[in-house]
């Protein structure tokens, strides 16, 4: 017989029959009972569905998952694929978590400190978490599910600036210095005969011939300056007015740009990046919709975890409820707080990643000045200053108002910021913007509103740092009896959504084999 043999022929009719009745999580929960489902995540996601029940006579369970946030929302949208019973609990007031989009008329409350009310205007809106996805992250999958428009989001932008060592640049002449000179050091280097020993001349000859065009150099093989520096006034029917020449190498060095010019180099930052149209949120939006809004209790903290040799109980304020299985999707520092009965490794586990405080503060502006004077349309200009990114909106072009992030910062600046009033939060992030955009950058705001993650109820961090990849890592993959866990920091996709869904389907894949394979 060719092709192997008749046990493998027999496996594998019988795995196609599967497939074609039951599904492809059928065929995968076959083929793990026969031990031939590829191991680890890397495999492609096959959603639970109600067909896969059909040939074992097993039902759709009952569970429980703790927090609405993106991994919570997502596991409950992939469960109920298949007619699982799911019920979220969200101590919060609304679902979302970390993907929390702010506009009028929202009221944002933080651990300490008074609260801000947001008096953004009509159709203006705030991504205070998340706010942007790269093209190969599942988010981008679920938004095309789920009918969600999405927009570029400009993740690099020429026309934005540098400011290092107290000088602000446009980012395009940043570069084109930066790159200019690093060409034509190599290049030197190159023909004194630096890298003999290394390449041969033909290929010195080829390299050569890219540090020309890496760094428009000139026939010398010297950086002189280049148009690609940008222009006072931009060439039309005469040839514009160039920059003045560049600084020397010294100075340009001394600038100290590296990674301010070198941040969306990254394969999770580069261009081109996308956002939902409409605010970040409408990934949240859909997902209730999706889910039912009626599954979702809201105000509900959960105070405890017993596992039950049939079940999970779980008590939270305002009641009690049981299920056959229970994800876990809060931060793992709060979850490491709330009684349970899951053993000492896995708080121990729990309490292993560190919160990472992050910040950011939105500021609404009645004259877009940024495009009108600046011709600065999205972007980013990166900073060595405490607010260390501004970003410029990606939305809503040439309309009246917009919002601008004054700041986005982690650890020890957002700490800074996070333990200031609001209203020095805005002082602040307006002294420091100033230096960069002038004066008007404190004229025509109308309001702002900011966050610090770590103050955040619930949630207490803008995401968290493993200290390494450890055991603890690898045991709360597993569940723990019949408790999943999920989320973002559970993954090598740490404060991206697509963590939190890669981690969500991670859990809903073994616990739908589980059900699938139950005695
Ligand atoms: N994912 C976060 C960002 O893009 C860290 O800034």
């Amino acid at each position: 017989m060719e092709g192997g043999s008749s046990a493998a022929l027999t496996r594998r009719g019988l795995l196609v029959g599967i497939g074609a009745v039951g599904g492809a999580g059928a065929m995968y929960a076959a083929m793990g009972a026969l031990g031939l489902a590829p191991a680890g995540q890397d495999k492609q996601f096959a959603a639970p569905r109600p067909g896969d029940f059909a040939l074992r006579g097993k039902a759709a369970a009952k569970v429980v998952i703790l927090g609405a946030g993106v991994a919570g929302l997502t596991a409950a949208y992939e469960l109920g694929k298949a007619g699982y019973d799911c019920t979220l609990l969200e101590a919060r007031e609304k679902a979302g978590g970390r993907n929390l989009t702010l506009r009028g008329g929202d009221r944002l409350t933080e651990l300490t400190g008074p609260a801000q009310e947001v008096t953004f205007g009509e159709g203006v809106y705030f991504n205070a978490g998340p706010g942007r996805i790269a093209p190969w992250m599942v988010t981008l999958d679920y938004c095309r599910e789920l009918g969600i428009p999405i927009e570029t989001f400009v993740n690099n932008n020429a026309s934005a600036y540098v400011h290092t060592n107290g000088q602000t640049r446009r980012a395009r002449t940043a570069r084109a210095d930066m790159y200019g000179y690093v060409a034509e050091l190599l290049a030197k280097a190159t023909n004194l005969g630096a890298l003999d020993k290394a390449i041969t001349r033909d290929d010195q000859e080829r390299l050569l011939e890219f540090l020309r065009r890496f760094g428009d150099l000139g026939p010398k093989l010297e950086y002189e300056g280049s148009p690609r520096r940008g222009f006072v006034k931009y060439p039309a029917i005469n040839r514009g007015t160039p920059l003045d020449a560049p600084g020397t190498l010294r100075q340009v060095l001394a600038a100290g740009t590296g990674r301010a010019i070198t941040n969306d180099f990254g394969y999770d930052q580069a261009t081109p990046m996308f956002q939902p149209v409409g605010g970040m949120d409408m990934i949240v939006t859909k997902l209730t919709e999706a889910v039912g809004q009626d599954r979702i209790i809201t105000g509900a903290k959960v105070t405890k975890i017993t596992a039950l040799d049939d079940g999970v109980e779980v008590v939270y304020d305002g009641g009690t409820i049981k299920a056959d299985y229970c994800v876990a999707t809060l931060p793992p520092h709060i979850l490491a707080k709330i009684p349970h009965n899951l053993g000492a490794e896995v708080t121990a586990a729990l309490k292993t990643p560190v919160p990472v405080a992050a910040g950011k503060i939105g500021l609404e502006y009645g004259r877009r000045w940024w495009e009108l004077e600046d011709r600065i349309y999205g972007g980013v200009t990166e900073t060595d200053l405490d607010i260390t990114h501004i970003w410029y909106p990606s939305h809503d072009y040439h309309s009246d108002r917009g919002v601008i992030v004054g700041y986005y910062n982690t650890e020890r600046h957002a700490e800074l910021y996070g333990a200031l009033t609001p209203e020095d939060r805005r002082r602040r992030a307006l002294t420091q913007g100033k230096k960069i955009h002038g004066e008007k950058y404190r004229q025509n705001l109308l309001s702002s509103v900011s966050i610090a993650w770590e103050r955040q109820p619930h949630i207490q961090g803008g995401w968290v740092r493993w200290p390494a990849f450890d055991s603890s890592f690898t045991l709360l993959q597993r569940p723990a009896g019949r408790v999943y866990f999920a989320g973002d920091w559970l993954t090598h996709l740490i404060a991206w959504q697509a963590g939190a869904m890669e981690s969500a389907r991670g859990a809903v894949t073994q616990l739908h084999q589980r059900v699938l394979q139950s005695p």
